[in-house]
């Protein structure tokens, strides 16, 4: 699904989320997408500016959906325009978030009573329904079914591909080296298929550097530990190097 020669134009704000902007375009097929500085965490409860964050989530998002395109993951990504603009197909989402889990960290350490570090025998996966209101609750294949939000079919694609995007992320991280801890993947429908969509930055991952255990990635944010902006470009750098060695 090569993107050359596609020519289109913005055109209206379509959406605004919290770290992203929507815009149709001429070609109804994709949208144009924007990056922001704004941070929320706690499901918008505590809001904030991370400068140039938007920069790093475009231009890393963009690298890592090119890698996994490279190896065989299809994804919404098509064209990085700027450093904050990208074209990316028009996906039908899917309204679940799938988080896969390396390490234990954050809100599974608080679920299981397990301190964070604690490195898992095998990945986990959990499902999360996208809603604001109800603040994203986590749920089960047998819900995402009877709740038709995705067919079995679908929620099988979205658990291989998250089983290779593990695998294939894993391998890259470590060149880089940075334990990926955990994660957030989005999926969605095109021409009848499941894609991998949304982003893939220090916002929805958690990076740590793997001599230290220094966190690189949102936590900082979340938790005031204060060298946000550092940590971010960090881990852009550290990427751009690991796929230099690839
Ligand atoms: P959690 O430990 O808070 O459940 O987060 C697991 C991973 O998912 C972590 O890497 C951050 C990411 N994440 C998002 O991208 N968006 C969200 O809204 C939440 C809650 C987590
Ligand atoms: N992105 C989510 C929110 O706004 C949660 C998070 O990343 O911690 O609120």
């Amino acid at each position: 699904m090569k993107a050359e020669g596609i020519k289109m134009e913005k055109l209206a704000q379509r959406y605004e989320g919290k770290a992203k902007k929507v815009y149709d375009t001429t070609d109804h097929n994709y949208y144009w997408i924007e990056y922001k500085d704004d941070a929320t965490a706690f499901n918008g409860q505590k809001r904030g500016t991370i400068e140039a964050k938007g920069v790093v989530n475009n231009k890393m998002s963009a690298l890592l959906f090119e890698y996994l395109e490279n190896n065989g993951i299809e994804t919404h990504f098509v064209k990085l325009l700027s450093d904050r603009e990208q074209i990316v197909r028009r996906l039908d989402m899917i309204p679940l978030e799938i988080v896969v889990r390396n390490v234990v960290a954050g809100s599974l350490s608080q679920r299981v009573g397990k301190e964070e570090g604690y490195v898992l025998k095998k990945p986990v996966f959990e499902l999360y329904y996208k809603d604001d209101e109800l603040g994203d609750p986590m749920v089960n294949d047998s819900h995402a079914l009877a709740l038709g939000w995705a067919t079995r079919r679908q929620l099988d694609d979205m658990q291989d591909m998250a089983l290779r995007v593990n695998e294939l992320m894993r391998a890259l991280w470590e060149k880089a080296g940075i334990t990926l801890v955990d994660y957030k993947l989005e999926f969605g429908v095109w021409e009848g298929h499941v894609l991998l969509g949304d982003e893939i930055s220090p916002d929805t991952c958690r990076f740590w550097d793997r001599e230290t255990g220094e966190k690189l990635d949102k936590d900082r944010f979340r938790r005031d530990l204060g060298n946000v902006e550092e940590a971010y470009a960090e881990v852009y750098r550290r990427l751009r190097e690991a796929l230099d060695n690839v």
